[in-house]
């Protein structure tokens, strides 16, 4: 533990795993006043790297070495080697009695680190919801983030004041629902750019340039989530299905199968799931809402 000039205790912290995540954790929380005590990685001239970022007192590419002395953990490594890390660590007693073990999976509970209660170690997870591409873009976005947190009950008001140092904004969930958390991440972030693309795909068969395409789509998406955040869903919804123009639907579907056929099916389900979305707005009449319904599961 350490005093530092705010006058709160903070817990030494070592990062397992110097990618994207972990460099930039240890960043942030070096920037506010963490002492990083060792940061290990599978490479060691990345560790290197990595503890010059992070100003770590250590480095290693073996993790026990560095998680030892450390009253929080992070395992930053890809979700597939979180656990056996963890139980690596543990089984060579790399975990001091009640340090806090984290890990920053979405879709991963806490339940995967739960070798490190071995060491007496309490273990929780911390998501920045958030999608990084880089180390920079990381430690610039991090704060004002939502992160979602849940874990064990001893592991918690630590991890609440991470989340608060590092300038986020917590949200606990209940980890046997934390996949649903993260598909729900991945269908506002990943299906979003699917959506763009299959956009682009139906201008490039109407014969419009690739960069004119994407500049023209791009006051419209960014149009259509400032009506979101104004308005919400589903008032934020317009366009041929919300007014019950059939014609219109059908002509689409009438072209697409003639020019774009391999996008036939995924427009047909978006359009079908959009039906539901504008009867729950109130302007869809019974009527037009069956026919386009028969139209789009034909
Ligand atoms: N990137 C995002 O947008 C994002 C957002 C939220 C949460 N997350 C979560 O954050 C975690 C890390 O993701 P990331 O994007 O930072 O991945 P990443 O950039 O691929 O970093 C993972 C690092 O782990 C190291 N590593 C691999 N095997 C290892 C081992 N056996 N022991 C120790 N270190 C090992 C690798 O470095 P070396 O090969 O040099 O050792 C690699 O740089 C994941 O749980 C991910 O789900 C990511």
């Amino acid at each position: 533990m350490q005093t530092i000039p705010d006058g709160r205790i903070k817990p030494r912290v070592a990062i397992v795993g110097c990618g994207i995540v972990g460099t930039a954790m240890g960043k942030l929380l070096s920037d506010a006043g963490y002492r990083i005590s060792g940061v290990a990685t599978s490479n060691v001239e990345t560790a290197r790297r990595a503890a010059e970022a992070t100003g770590s007192e250590r480095f290693s590419d073996s993790p026990w070495e560095v998680t030892q002395g450390a009253g929080v953990v992070f395992i930053t490594t890809p979700d597939d080697l979180i656990e056996s890390t963890c139980k690596r660590i543990s089984e060579l007693r790399g975990f001091e009695k009640n340090a806090v073990v984290i890990h920053c999976s979405g879709a991963l509970s806490s339940g995967i680190l739960s070798s490190a209660r071995e060491c007496e170690a309490v273990v929780a997870t911390l998501h920045p919801l958030q999608s990084f591409a880089s180390v920079d873009q990381a430690v610039r976005l991090v704060p004002g983030s939502f992160c979602a947190i849940e874990g064990d009950k001893n592991a918690l008001p630590i991890v609440r004041q991470i989340v608060k140092d590092l300038g986020g904004i917590a949200v606990e969930i209940e980890a046997e629902k934390k996949r649903l958390y993260h598909a729900a991440a991945v269908a506002a972030s990943n299906y979003l750019v699917t959506l763009v693309h299959l956009a682009l795909e139906l201008n490039k068969a109407a014969g419009l340039p690739k960069d004119t395409s994407f500049n023209a789509l791009y006051p419209l998406i960014r149009g259509t989530l400032s009506n979101i955040s104004a308005k919400g869903i589903p008032d934020a919804l317009t366009g041929p299905i919300a007014r019950g123009d059939v014609e219109t639907v059908s002509a689409h579907l009438e072209a697409i199968e003639k020019d774009a056929p391999a996008l036939l099916s995924l427009y047909k389900c978006l359009g079908l799931y959009t039906v539901d979305l504008a009867r729950a707005k109130g302007t869809l009449s019974k009527d037009a809402a069956d026919r386009l319904v028969v139209l789009l599961r034909a």
